[in-house]
């Protein structure tokens, strides 16, 4: 037996703490009480928070999980079960068309895609092994373009049939559920229709609808309101991802978003909600900045119409109408160009004695790789708002990295290296927004519930010894703007199935993760 012993346990559950020690044996937590007769290996957990290991709801570790097996940013958060495939891409639902050249470039991928389904790239990944735990979710938007291309109407009955089937292919092999990206091509063409089918054949097998909504701005309650609509009229369990409201203007409209889920709740709709504890988010500059209709297509695609001087006109007039909030807006990755890495748009614009849009254009125009670009455009009271909120989980909208390597040249967000360590250090221990309880809940059995994941999420006997091991009096995150790739600090043992993936602070290199296919127990 393996035994964490002298700590003090929080079980997920979101009852109070008590002091115990933790027995693990194979992949199963078999003791919980005073251990200290028993023989083993010991782990001393002294003054330590002994918990379940966290489940990030919301991730894209599809589009890095084949380069970062090793899982360095998530099993050193603490985080041992990731749900990938968010905001409408499964990077295993591509394949070898021109359509799916930026899933190639958003995933680092050179080659061809090998797997021809998801049940492919599941086993693909199974076999290389994996730090953490893996859940998928369907893409809308890939499957979309599978069927359709860019396509802007309503798929026809054909299409959408075809939409259906293969949904219905990657829920028998294994997905968890579906998501949407409905700010961006081609997801956005979806009417309520047509996600509300597909949502049906995620209710069959009760899974789990994600949506990253239509819009998290001026439209923010409209999209919620869409969302529920797919919700009633499908009975599928909804999930709001990574919940709030951007740009000034619309601060606060998350009081009323979270009274209409409190009220649809109340309804009969199984709804929740995630968030990630940073008032900037992060996304494609093009997506942030250019007409809808000019996102369309390939890196190379965009970047060549951009270069037509017609084109570019058109583009700016419209840009000239769209409002953006320049001053906020710091580019993020640029793998054509690493010097803008971290720069202001405002002040390249300066710099070269343009306009804010005409830079993003010229920007844009001779980008190989996808531009992130991220926006300080959430109010601090709302993100705690949303936090407090009991249906929120915990979920860091982020790919697995490791700190060096290729990957590490990109100026991520830092909720990739701090998301749950962050919440801990600020919003439990410096500023008392949640308990210790509740934190760990929403980080572990609340999302463990939105997936039906049995025996995990929870510390009791007979779950799986998904365990964290930190340091409640120093737990905090070092990620930042300027230095995203930095590891957290406090968070001391990590365990996946029984097998220690952080050992004194220190990553043992160790691979015990699963592929959690839907059902399985
Ligand atoms: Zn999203
Ligand atoms: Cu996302």
């Amino acid at each position: 037996m393996e035994i964490l012993s002298g700590g003090t346990v929080v079980d997920g559950t979101g009852a109070a703490r008590f002091r115990a020690d933790v027995g693990i044996e194979g992949d199963s937590i078999v003791a919980i009480g005073d251990l200290s007769a028993l023989p083993g290996r010991r782990s001393d957990a002294t003054g330590l928070f002994v918990t379940p290991g966290f489940i990030d709801l919301h991730t894209h570790s599809d589009t890095t999980i084949l380069r970062v097996p090793q899982m360095s940013s998530t099993v050193r958060q603490g985080v041992t079960t990731e749900v990938c495939g968010n905001c409408g891409l499964q990077l295993g639902l591509a394949v070898n068309t021109p359509e799916f050249e930026m899933e190639r470039r958003l995933s680092h991928w050179s080659g061809r895609f090998s797997w021809r389904s998801l049940g492919e790239f599941m086993a693909r990944v199974e076999e290389m092994g994996t730090a953490a735990n893996l859940a998928f979710l369907a893409g809308h938007g890939t499957l979309r373009k599978r069927v359709m291309g860019w396509e802007r109407g309503a798929p026809d009955a054909a299409a959408l049939r075809q939409m259906r089937d293969l949904l219905r292919e990657a829920l028998e092999e294994g997905a968890v559920g579906l998501s949407t990206g409905l700010e961006y091509p081609p997801g956005r063409y979806a009417t309520v229709e047509e996600i509300a089918v597909l949502a049906e054949e995620v209710a069959a097998v009760d899974g789990l609808y994600a949506t990253h909504l239509r819009d998290e701005a001026d439209g923010l309650i409209e999209a919620v309101e869409e969302a529920l609509e797919v919700a009633r009229r499908s009975g599928v369990r909804l999930q709001l991802a990574h919940h709030k409201a951007e740009n000034r203007p619309n601060w606060g409209k998350v009081q009323h978003t979270l009274a209409r889920v409190d009220a649809a709740r109340a309804a009969g709709i199984d709804v929740a909600c995630d968030v990630y504890p940073y008032t900037a988010f992060m996304t494609g500059l093009g997506v942030r900045t250019l007409p809808a209709w000019m996102q369309e297509g390939s890196v190379e695609q965009v970047a060549e119409r951009l270069r037509d001087s017609a084109t570019r006109a058109r583009v700016l007039a419209e840009m000239s109408r769209m409002a953006v909030d320049w001053e906020h807006l710091q580019i993020g990755v640029s793998p054509h160009d690493r010097s803008l890495q971290g720069r202001r748009v405002v002040e390249i614009a300066r710099e070269r004695g343009i306009s804010p849009a005409e830079a993003v254009i010229d920007i844009l125009a001779q980008a190989t790789g996808v531009v992130a670009v991220i926006t300080f455009a959430i109010a601090e009271e709302d993100l705690r708002t949303v936090l407090r909120h009991p249906l929120t989980s915990v979920g860091s909208d982020s790919g697995t990295r490791h700190a060096d390597g290729p990957l590490a040249e990109d100026r991520i967000h830092p909720r990739g290296f701090g998301t749950f360590p962050r919440v801990l250090g600020r919003y439990v221990r410096e500023t008392p927004v949640l308990t210790w309880e509740e934190a760990i809940h929403k980080m572990t059995g609340l999302p463990a519930s939105r997936l039906s994941l049995a025996r995990r999420g929870v510390l009791q006997v007979g779950a799986y010894a998904d365990l964290v091991a930190f340091d409640p009096a120093t737990v905090i995150d070092h990620a930042t703007y300027e230095e995203p790739h930095r590891y957290p600090e406090g968070i001391r043992h990590v365990f996946v199935n029984g097998v220690a993936v952080v050992r004194d602070g220190k990553q043992t290199g160790a691979l015990p993760g699963r592929v959690l296919r839907r059902g399985s127990r």
